[in-house]
C-alpha cells in the first residue's frame, strides 16, 4: 500500500497547488491513501468547512491540523461532524473534535493520529503518553498507523520517531514549513521525517509575506503577517510504501514541487 502525505497547506496559493497537483501526484505515484495537513489553509490560520470539503474532493481521505486548529472560529460549527478531520490528540480532553480517525481502504483500516509537540509550543498534554494510549487503542483495529507530529523542535520530533519506532507505520513531522532531508525507515520499520515541509507561497518566509517578516526582524516592531495573494508556489509531501499485513513501512520518498524542481523533471 502506498500513502501520500502533503505538508502544511498555506492560504489560497497552497490550496490551488492541492487542486492542481494532488491529481497529478495520484496519477504518477498511485497512492491508495492521501492525507493533507490543512492547519494553515484558511489565510494561514486554521481551516473552514468549505476548505476541508475541497481537500476531500481533491482526493484526501483525512485532513490533519495543528496549533492553529482553533484560529478560524468556523471550526467550532463543523469539527464534530467532520469525520476525517484530525486535531492534535493531546489537547485538553474536553476539546471538540478528535485526534484519532480511521480511514477505510477496501477491507483495511488506517489509523490517522495527530499530536502536538510541547517544546517552544503552546502547552498541551504529553504527546508521548497520549501516543501510547492511542496506539494501544488503534492496534485493536489495525496495524497501519500514521502519525502527524506537529512540533517545532527537531529533537522532539526525532524523539517521537524513536519512541514510536516499531509501533506505528510512520511518524512525519509538520509545522516548521521547511522540508527536511532526514527521511528514513527506522530499524523497527517506522517511516520517519522531521518535517514534510509546506505547500504554499514559494517566494515567502514560511508561507508569509516576506516584507512583513523582514520588518519584524529589522525593526522589532509588531507586524501582522499575511499570506501573499499571488506569486510562485510550491508543494511539499512524502510518499510512504508500507506492508498492509504488518503495517511496517518499506520506503519513504520526499516530494518537492516548485519552479526550481518541477514535477516531471
Ligand atoms: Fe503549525
Amino acid at each position: 500500500m502506498r500513502l501520500l502525505f502533503v505538508g502544511d497547506v498555506v492560504g489560497s496559493i497552497g490550496r490551488d497547488m492541492i487542486k492542481e497537483y494532488v491529481p497529478k501526484l495520484k496519477e504518477k505515484y498511485r497512492p491508495q491513501i492521501t492525507i493533507i495537513n490543512g492547519e494553515n489553509a484558511a489565510g494561514g490560520r486554521g481551516i473552514t468547512e468549505k476548505i476541508y470539503r475541497e481537500f476531500l474532493e481533491s482526493g484526501a481521505q483525512a485532513v490533519t491540523l495543528g496549533n492553529h486548529t482553533w484560529d478560524n472560529k468556523e471550526i467550532f460549527d463543523f469539527i464534530d461532524q467532520a469525520k476525517y478531520l484530525v486535531r492534535p490528540a493531546n489537547f485538553p480532553e474536553n476539546n471538540p473534535g478528535k485526534g484519532l480517525v480511521y480511514i477505510k481502504y477496501n477491507a483495511e483500516e488506517i489509523a490517522v493520529i495527530s499530536l502536538q509537540g510541547r517544546t517552544f509550543m503552546q502547552t498541551s498534554d504529553c504527546p508521548f503518553a497520549k501516543a501510547e494510549e492511542l496506539i494501544q487503542e488503534a492496534k485493536e483495529r489495525t496495524s497501519i498507523i500514521f502519525v502527524d507530529f506537529h512540533a517545532e523542535a527537531t529533537s522532539e520530533k526525532q524523539a517521537m520517531g524513536w519512541f514510536l519506532d516499531g509501533k506505528v507505520t510512520a511518524v512525519i513531522g509538520t509545522h516548521t514549513h521547511v522540508q527536511t532531508a532526514d527521511n528514513r525507515i527506522l530499524p523497527g520499520g517506522t517511516a520517519f521525517m522531521s518535517d514534510v515541509g509546506m505547500t504554499g507561497p514559494y517566494d515567502a518566509i514560511l508561507g508569509m509575506e516576506k516584507e512583513a517578516v523582514l520588518k519584524r526582524f529589522t525593526t522589532g516592531l509588531p507586524v501582522r503577517f499575511e499570506v501573499p495573494k499571488d506569486g510562485r508556489s510550491q508543494l511539499s509531501g512524502v510518499i510512504i510504501d508500507l506492508d498492509m499485513k504488518t503495517g511496517k513501512a518499506k520506503k519513504i520518498e520526499r516530494i518537492l514541487i516548485n519552479d526550481d524542481v518541477p514535477l516531471y523533471s
